[in-house]
């Protein structure tokens, strides 16, 4: 956000929550709006991949992801609450007032990828930056292909943003889901999210396909070998890298891997970049 050719562009605005939703245990989305319009309207220029600062007072700033699609209204973000600054998060209520500043990094490039098949693979929380790429896709319905979303979960309990899996549906979605454990109430698959590529009358395409895989590393090494194994090439896989990071903009050097700046060159790398950074994810 840039609003004035002067701006100190680690002055965060004033953002004030509209509203809470309990997501799945110590995981909230959080409805917000800046106080300044002009703010509001300029923020909304994001990509789906891109992140935020979030600052809350007195305790200090920690990056999220961008869940809404910049087609959405509203804006919020989904936080799971591990330390001091997600739990001043996790503790405001509506009317209080936190601040925000971004967008930054390069998001993912969903216009190179008009025409192709879009294969989205989540576990866990990672479906929070995807979120923003899926509500995209289905926005522009036409520009794409196929629209896959698997996505697993420990328990049913921690599947993320089901009430919105049968509207995504409805629009054009091809979804399935699976949990590592399950009680009676869930009829769906048990295993691990590549279990579902297996499953019969599952066919995922290959060619002019894009893969997203988002999800805590032990997933991300699983999932990656079996695209591999599909068929699919390194450059068509892209996922999103965490790093600690302070300033967000390029300047502090915390979030480096190599050569590369995490907050401007990432966080959406192809896994043929992953792996010429030598990360080990
Ligand atoms: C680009 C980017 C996007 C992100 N998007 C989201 C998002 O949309 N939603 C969300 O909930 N989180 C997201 N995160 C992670 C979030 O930034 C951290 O959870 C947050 O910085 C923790 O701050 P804290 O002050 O609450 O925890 P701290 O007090 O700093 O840390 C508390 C404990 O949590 C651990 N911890 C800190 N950061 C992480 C982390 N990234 N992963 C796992 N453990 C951690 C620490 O090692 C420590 O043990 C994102 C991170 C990045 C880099
Ligand atoms: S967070 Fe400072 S350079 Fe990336």
């Amino acid at each position: 956000m840039n609003l004035s050719k002067n701006k100190n562009i680690y002055l965060p605005e004033v953002a004030v929550l509209d509203r809470v939703v309990d997501d799945i245990p110590e995981v909230k989305t959080f409805y917000w709006r800046f106080e300044n319009p002009a703010a509001q309207a300029e923020f909304k220029r994001f990509r789906p991949g891109q992140f935020a600062q979030i600052s809350l007072f007195g305790v200090g700033e920690f990056p999220a992801s961008l869940p809404p699609s910049p087609t959405e209204e509203q804006t919020f973000f989904t936080i799971r609450q591990v330390g001091s600054c997600t739990s001043a998060l996790h503790q405001l209520k509506e009317g209080d007032h936190f601040a925000v500043r971004g967008p930054y990094g390069n998001g993912f490039p969903m216009e190179e990828y008009y025409g192709k098949n879009l294969v989205f693979v989540a576990g866990g929380i990672g479906l929070i930056p995807l979120r923003s790429c899926i509500v995209y896709a289905l926005e522009h319905r036409q520009k794409f292909q196929r629209i896959q979303v698997f996505y697993g979960a420990k328990t049913p309990g921690e599947l993320m943003y089901v009430s919105h899996f049968q509207e995504w549906q409805e629009k054009g979605l091809e979804c399935s889901l699976t949990v590592d454990r399950a009680g009676r109430e869930w009829s769906g698959n048990v295993g691990v999210v590549g279990s579902l590529f297996k499953k019969p009358g599952v066919t995922i395409p290959v060619d002019n396909t894009v893969a997203f895989v988002c999800g805590p590393p032990i997933m991300f090494r699983f999932v990656i070998q079996d695209l591999l194994a599909l068929g699919f090439q390194e450059r068509n896989i892209v996922s999103t890298l965490e790093r600690y990071m302070k300033c967000g903009v390029g300047k502090c050097g915390h979030c480096c891997i190599g050569v590369a700046y995490i907050c401007v060159d990432g966080p959406v790398f192809t896994y043929e970049q992953i792996k010429r950074l030598g990360e080990d994810i």
